[in-house]
């Protein structure tokens, strides 16, 4: 079977970027991103390809390359079913906020929604490929709702998760480490892998790109994600040990890393992490786990999710500590806000809960983020329900220029590794602050003994003891 039809459902940081690059890389498939978010896909349509939702390094131009020849952006989601040979799900799957399993539990409703979409619109056979992360056992419930309530039309469902990191995506996806590609052991399920396999093999060497049943494929990428957050977990585990024993966290990191049985990667201490894939995966597989009655399994996983939450909260601790213990009406600067640099995406950003901690110490927070909006930073304030929308606004102010958000500031805190603040003249931002000048360098970006001859205070995370 030769695909020349994609449709994916879901213009977001998945769906936008993979379908881009699809679409680039295989001229002759038409490729049409569908969402019920019209905003969303105006700007994806918008004249200005500068100006499309997401940010990635290199985006704006794989969407200018194919937008119009065969990379199309549309809210006609019914359409694009009905013409598509093979549909991509790429919804959102947030944590359920409500009921059972709520806080652990990821939310299916937009799945089901797609599903029961999928199979109201669909007059001829096709392959429907989960995209987003999805707890182990989501293609049954898919097929279950497809095989029920369709037209007669034969699906198969298959599981294809996304690796891609945000701030890398697009070297992600022309370059994976692997392609993972889970389906049915039949002869229509295997017919229906290889249809797949063929779209990335335009691009991908064929030996990057594996096949497995669709519960493995589940539960690799839950996995994936386990391990990774889980490396992270245990740097800074250590940062705190580091900072009270004289040790320090890079040069630990350093040292581990080099046997290649851990290997470098993923060891760089922080304030903690966010994006929205970290704590969801983990909290569903805590989650099945239990369901389960694993209890061990889960509570293991589970304390790569509290260790992560004592790392933003003792960060915003010590930045009240090392303030003479109180906040109150002080200015402190933020720079950075997205979850990670090279990104606009802020979804479970360590800066919203440190700037909340602080907020209720009320203390006044002047953000600097290159690619994030001031409403953006509300909302995602307002979203934790800790005070009214006014009350944020006043404690919450962006500003586009970091020497604007420094001015008169008390103390200075990096939440986001931006190259750009490396490159800042940290003399001027300390000739305008309150002193002692205070810096707290959540990503261990900068060069402490260089800002100590300016004259700052500087703290990073994991060096030094702290009394
Ligand atoms: C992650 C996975 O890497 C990716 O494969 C999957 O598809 C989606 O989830 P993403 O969340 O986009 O990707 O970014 P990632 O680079 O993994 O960073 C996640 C968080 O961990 C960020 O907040 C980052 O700053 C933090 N981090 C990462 C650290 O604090 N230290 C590290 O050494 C690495
Ligand atoms: P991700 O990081 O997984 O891509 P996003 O939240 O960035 O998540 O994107 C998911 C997108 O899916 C959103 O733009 C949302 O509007 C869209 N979406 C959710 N449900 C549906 C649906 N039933 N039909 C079309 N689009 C949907």
């Amino acid at each position: 079977m030769k695909i020349t039809k994609i449709c994916c459902i879901g213009a977001g940081y998945v769906g936008g970027p993979t379908m881009a690059v699809i679409a680039q890389k295989c001229p002759d498939i038409k490729v049409t991103v569908v969402d019920l978010n019209e905003k969303r896909i105006a700007a994806w349509n918008d004249a200005n390809v500068e100006n499309i939702p997401v940010y990635e390094p290199g985006l704006a131009d794989v969407v200018a390359s194919a937008r119009g020849r065969n990379l199309f952006f549309s809210t006609e989601v019914d359409k694009a079913i009905d013409e598509a040979q093979l549909i991509f799900i790429s919804v959102n799957t947030p944590t359920k906020t409500y009921g059972s399993g709520k806080g652990m539990a990821a939310d299916l409703k937009y799945i089901e929604l797609c599903a029961r979409q999928i199979a109201r619109v669909s007059k001829d056979d096709k392959i429907v490929v989960e995209k987003s992360t999805l707890p182990v056992r989501t293609a049954e419930a898919v097929k279950s709702i497809l095989d029920n309530t369709g037209n007669g039309v034969q699906f198969q469902i298959l599981s294809n998760p996304e690796f891609l990191a945000e701030g890398t995506a697009v070297q992600d996806l022309l370059a994976p480490d692997r392609v993972l590609i889970g389906g049915d052991n039949t002869p229509e399920g295997q017919k229906a892998i290889q249809a797949l396999a063929d779209v990335y093999g335009q691009w991908v060497p064929k030996e990057r790109i594996l096949t497995t049943n669709v519960w493995s494929s589940e539960l690799s990428k839950l996995t994936a994600n386990a391990f990774l957050a889980q490396r992270v977990s245990s740097i800074n585990a250590l940062s705190e040990l580091c900072e009270k024993t004289g040790a320090d966290v890079n040069e630990v990191a350093k040292a581990i890393g080099m046997d290649s049985r851990i290997g470098p990667k993923f060891l760089k201490a922080s304030v903690g992490f966010g994006g929205s894939c970290f704590q969801k995966d983990i909290l569903n597989m805590v989650y099945i786990a239990k369901s389960f009655g694993l209890n061990e399994v889960a509570d293991y996983w589970e304390q790569v999710i509290i260790m992560n939450d004592h790392q933003k909260r003792r960060f915003a601790r010590n930045i009240v500590q090392t303030l003479y213990n109180t906040v109150a009406d002080k200015k402190i600067a933020f720079l950075g806000w997205a979850f990670k640099k090279d990104t606009n995406d802020t979804r479970e950003s360590a800066a919203i809960y440190v700037a909340d901690d602080l907020i209720n110490e009320q203390a006044n927070i002047a953000i600097y983020d290159p690619k994030v909006s001031s409403q953006q930073v509300l909302s995602d304030l307002d979203y934790l329900d800790s005070r009214t929308h006014e009350a944020n606004e006043k404690r919450a102010v962006s500003y586009d220029d970091p020497y604007k958000a420094c001015h008169n500031a008390h103390a200075v805190a990096i939440l986001t590794e931006w190259d750009e603040f490396t490159q800042l003249d940290w003399q001027r931002i300390y000739d305008n602050m309150q002193k002692p000048a205070f810096v707290f360098d959540g990503r261990n970006l900068l060069d402490g003994k260089r800002m100590a001859e300016i004259g700052f205070k500087y703290q990073s995370i994991g060096s030094g003891p702290r009394c």
